[in-house]
């Protein structure tokens, strides 16, 4: 074991619990090992400066800075999820290029390596998360930083094909090459990030795994994220979902939960679920769909329409399908706390997780270790989410056909205990097993002998 782990996300719990798969399962991370944890602090003020408030964590300390209100457009708003994000999530159609945005995306990476590098210490283990820190690395490098430096990618990695349509897609590999360690969540990432590097002039895939491009050395590798399985399962048992929900007791429940986000399939799910009620049977199970889709991005443009569309697809399903003393499609455009959420979770029959485009998705994760393994619910699964990979026993889908998603749910509600259990055996023990501390171990583990190698 070295020096410090120092984490870096955009996004740290500075102001409350955390909540959100990527800070919950970094949280978790930094209790177990203890360090420090550098990310925004949710403020934007007119005059930002180059210092950074301490807040203490459980376990850990965490250094935020402030962004200005320019800096929350062009690197925020802008570039990170007005470009990269739906460059990776197949979405090239909806980014909003400007070179504006870009530039005040590096002048944050920029600042925030400056930041850093008064504070870091030769054997730090730096560990960098997801899209708004791509450059960080380099930086870093420029400010002197010859620390090891290992990034995680908790979104897909765009195909090449996307990636042609960033302008700056030729300093991509340039900003990969400054980490140490370019982590990815699935077999599939890997293969589009070695796909995108084979052609291209400069770069060298070498027989132990290793890239070499221009001067340096980096590998690529799947990790994929884990949940707190035992603690989440243990939260779940301790409040009785059913209760909560005030449910008729032959009311079977399927469960939704995803942000606002236009990734998540969310209106199709609802006409699945829709397509589900037209064609069922007199006695088949009457289902009710709970859709937990907190807003997210509010400010993004193509984030705006969503709202809207979901409203209306709610709306329909619920005008030709509710009677008197029942609403089909229940929907909560907020959050719900931790301790419900796993609850309910367990009361329900089904968890519906159909995204286009997803680098993991925890929800299904969630899903599976909340359930009672007595009598356990049954999980719909999209094809595109990175979770399939490992999650081959849920009833696995294509979120753009509406009717193989509508008979799968009529699968999932009529199918016998048996069944159930043997899937869910199989799909609980990768999610116990392969749980966050798994994550974060093996993650560390090669980072180790990266720098072991290096030394
Ligand atoms: C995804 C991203 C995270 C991000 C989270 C919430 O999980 O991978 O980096 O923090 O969404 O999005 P937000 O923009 O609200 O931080």
């Amino acid at each position: 074991m070295t020096g410090r782990l120092v984490v870096v996300s955009n996004r740290v719990p500075s102001d409350g619990p955390p909540s959100g798969g990527l800070v919950v399962a970094l949280h978790d991370c930094l209790r177990a090992t203890g360090g420090l944890w550098f990310g925004t602090s949710g403020r934007i003020t007119d005059d930002p400066d180059d210092s950074f408030a301490q807040v203490q964590g459980d376990g850990y300390t965490m250094r935020t800075f402030d962004l200005s209100p320019a800096e929350q457009q062009g690197y925020y708003l802008g570039y990170a999820n007005s470009v990269l994000w739906p460059l990776c999530h197949r979405r090239a159609d909806l980014m909003a290029l400007n070179a504006g945005d870009y530039d005040t995306y590096m002048q944050v990476n920029r600042r925030l390596a400056r930041m850093m590098a008064a504070e870091l210490r030769p054997d730090d283990r730096i560990w960098i998360h997801d899209y708004h820190f791509l450059p960080l690395a380099d930086c870093l490098r420029a400010e002197g930083v010859t620390a090891t430096i290992g990034y995680f990618h908790h979104i897909p990695f765009p195909a090449t094909h996307d990636m042609m349509a960033l302008p700056q897609h030729d300093l991509f590999p340039h900003w990969m090459a400054g980490f140490d360690l370019f982590g990815l969540q699935t077999q599939r990432d890997v293969a589009a990030a070695l796909e995108m590097l084979r052609g291209l002039p400069g770069a060298e895939l070498l027989r132990d795994g290793t890239i070499s491009y221009r001067e340096r050395r980096f590998e690529v590798r799947s990790f994929p994220i884990g949940i707190d399985a035992a603690a989440f399962a243990e939260e779940a048992a301790r409040i009785d979902g059913r209760a909560l929900l005030n449910f008729a007791p032959d009311e079977r429940l399927v469960i939704g939960v995803d942000r606002l986000d236009y990734s998540k399939g969310l209106d199709n799910r609802l006409r699945a679920f829709g397509r589900y009620l037209r064609d069922r049977a007199e006695d088949a199970p009457k289902a009710s769909l709970l859709q937990i889709a907190p807003p997210t991005r509010e400010e993004v443009d193509a984030y705006q329409q969503i709202r809207e569309d979901l409203e209306r697809t709610a709306g329909k399903v619920n005008g030709l399908h509710s009677d008197l003393g029942w609403t089909p499609i229940r929907y909560i455009h907020s959050g719900v706390p931790r301790d419900t959420l796993a609850a309910v979770y367990r009361a329900a029959d089904v968890g519906f997780v159909t995204p286009f485009c997803d680098g993991m998705n925890l929800v299904a994760k969630e899903f599976v270790a909340a359930q009672d393994p007595d009598d356990p619910g049954v999980l719909i699964l999209s094809q595109f989410a990175g979770a399939v990979e490992q999650m081959a026993s849920a009833l696995i889908v294509n979120p753009y056909d509406i009717g193989e998603m509508a008979r799968a749910l009529r699968q999932a509600l009529a199918m016998p205990l048996e069944e159930r259990i043997d899937r869910h055996q199989a799909l609980a023990r990768g999610v116990f097993r392969k749980d966050v501390a798994h994550w974060t171990r093996s993650y560390l583990d090669t980072m180790d002998r990266l720098s072991a190698a290096r030394a």
